[in-house]
């Protein structure tokens, strides 16, 4: 680590501590909530059921209401506490505590994170599982702004990385770096993952919502209905798009591909998060073994 980024981070605290309430925004839970802590149960609660019912459906886990709303509790902490001023072309709300509750929840021992940006996501997976071990991949580190402890960072794709520590199936790979889902499974199941949490995975209709969707996401990848060849055509803040389903690719892709579920949309229960777009069909994918 150079002194430049040495001294970025403490730097950035001090820029944060000195423009409050310049760049927050109203919707995020540092700056607006309820102020008699029975109001804040309530709120509390009502996130926590809404994960409850997915982490027991999707990761198989047996957790109570209270169990799910600790973890909630301590996600809001941890989420007030961060060392940003916003994390705009990151992660929003109600990604960011699906991400925490993930890493909480399935207890990886290595993580990967594909695509770090200013590094919000390597900092909640850090404060979620404090022992993981952490690989961060980008093409570029000139934006991070939060260096995490346990991280080892590498300034190249993940493809041709070989890892020296042995990948178990209960590791998580995490991908938020536009790129290809089925390339991102086909490498990942390389490797030895077997879960993965990937973002901007919308289904096929509704490739539309993406600037630059990671086609074919793992969602259209379940996709009974598409055919080798098809040609799929959107249009995107008035610019046409297409995309042609390269059969090959999709088959090696699905005879891996277990399940890809959406999490829980909570900037809408919560209104957090809300004012900068929310839902970018965050998911949960498993591979076979
Ligand atoms: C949406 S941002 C990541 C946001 C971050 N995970 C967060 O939530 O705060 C996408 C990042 O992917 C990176 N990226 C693009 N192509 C990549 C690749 N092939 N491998 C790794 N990262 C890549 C970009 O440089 C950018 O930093």
């Amino acid at each position: 680590m150079g002194l430049i980024d040495f001294l970025k981070y403490p730097l950035h605290l001090y820029r944060k501590a000195y423009s409050k309430g310049v760049y927050s925004p109203w919707d995020d839970p540092e700056r607006s909530y309820m102020l008699d802590p029975k109001h804040q149960s309530l709120l509390i609660e009502e996130i926590a059921g809404e994960m409850q019912v997915f982490s027991n459906a999707k990761f198989g886990t047996k957790l109570s209401l209270a169990e799910a709303a600790t973890i909630v509790e301590n996600f809001l902490d941890v989420y007030r506490n961060k060392p940003f001023l916003d994390n705009q072309g990151g992660s929003p709300f109600t990604n960011a505590l699906a991400v925490f509750f993930s890493i909480r929840v399935l207890k990886p021992k290595v993580i990967v994170e594909s695509g770090v940006w200013k590094g919000m996501t390597t900092y909640l997976m850090h404060k979620a599982n404090p022992d993981a071990k952490i690989h961060c991949f980008d093409l570029s580190f000139g934006k991070l702004e939060y260096r995490c402890p346990m991280a080892e960072y590498h300034e190249h794709d993940w493809g041709k990385y070989e890892f020296t520590e042995e990948i178990s199936a209960d590791d998580v790979a995490f991908f938020d770096c536009h790129v290809d889902h089925s390339l991102r499974i086909l490498e990942a199941h390389k490797k030895g993952f077997r879960q993965l949490i990937v973002d901007d995975n919308p289904p096929l209709h509704k490739l539309y919502s993406f600037g630059l969707p990671p086609f074919p996401t793992a969602d259209m990848i379940l996709n009974e209905d598409l055919k080798d060849g098809e040609k799929i055509r959107w249009v995107w803040n008035t610019k046409n798009k297409e995309y042609t389903v390269d059969g090959k690719r999709f088959n090696e892709a699905k005879s891996l591909l277990l399940s890809s579920d959406a999490f829980p949309e909570v900037s809408s229960t919560s209104r957090y998060g809300v004012k900068r777009g929310t839902h970018s069909f965050l998911s949960y994918v498993t591979l076979s073994s």
